[in-house]
């Protein structure tokens, strides 16, 4: 017998950003398996079984969770955020891809969850109000010089950045790096938010120009906006300030 994968994104990390569909796929599984402090925001249940993994190894723990599927259990792989977002959804796919062919036959259901960027965006306005993209800065599955490469063009084609997995300890220095080139392809005062832990009770915002974005404020929880050229700040002053990115731009003359 065939069980099913179910994989689920529990959003940025707040109770209430995650969805009633993800809750309830949460409740029907018989197993229960993810990164350690992600599976922590489950609420535990009766006769459900739960393996926390660590982070590294992805390949490795989407396949242990296809073997239990494959085995006929019901298997929850829990993901933060969206999980087809720079995470699970796309391991559990390529283990598919490579592995014996009975995989294939596997029920599998990606369920989405409010990404990271999503969560920092609201909090601050709307800057990802008008094109968009989002890039990992990791370098640990690509060569530094494509996300380099990316970064430019990018900036240069007037999207707004959201850069996930900005900087760890094992990657302490392309941050930095990346601020120095978009430094040289975009206004000085354009707007980066740093936004850390979005929807948790640790979570801090900051806005500043980007001629005074400084690396270290970021760490691995944050998701850092930059803006486009068109991106604004409006002050206002009883509360903190709101960044957008205008819908329409006018055509140059
Ligand atoms: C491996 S990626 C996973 C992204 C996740 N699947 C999502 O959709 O948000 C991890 C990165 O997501 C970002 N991130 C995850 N949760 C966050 C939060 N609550 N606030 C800000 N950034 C977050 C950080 O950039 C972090 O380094």
């Amino acid at each position: 017998m065939t069980g099913r994968l179910t994989v689920i994104g529990l959003g940025p990390g707040h109770a209430a950003q995650i969805t009633p569909e993800a809750s309830a796929a949460l409740a029907d599984a018989e197993l229960l398996l993810g990164y350690a402090p992600y599976l922590a925001r489950v609420p535990e249940r009766p006769g459900q079984r739960r393996e926390p993994t660590d982070n590294r190894e992805e390949i490795a723990r989407a396949s242990a969770a296809l073997m239990a599927a494959a085995a006929g259990d019901r298997v929850a792989m829990v993901s933060g955020g969206d999980p087809g977002v720079f995470a699970m959804a796309a391991a559990v796919c390529e283990a598919i891809e490579h592995g014996p062919p009975q995989w294939r036959a596997i029920d599998v259901v990606i369920l989405p969850g409010i990404t990271a960027m999503l969560a920092v965006a609201a909090r601050v306005g709307a800057p990802l109000g008008a094109d968009f993209c989002a890039i990992s800065l990791s370098d640990n599955l690509k060569p530094w010089d494509l996300v380099r490469q990316r970064l430019a063009a990018v900036a240069q084609a007037g999207f707004v950045i959201a850069l996930y997995n900005p900087i760890s300890r094992a990657r302490p220095w392309q941050l930095g790096e990346a601020f120095a080139l978009l430094a040289d392809l975009l206004p000085p005062e354009t707007p980066v938010i740093f936004g850390r832990a979005a929807g948790r009770p640790d979570e801090r915002i900051a806005i500043v120009p980007l001629c005074e974005a400084d690396a270290a404020m970021a760490d691995m929880a944050t998701c850092v906006i930059i803006g486009s050229a068109h991106t604004r700040i409006i002050a206002r002053p009883d509360g903190p300030a709101l960044v957008y990115s205008p819908r329409s731009v006018r055509p140059s003359a």
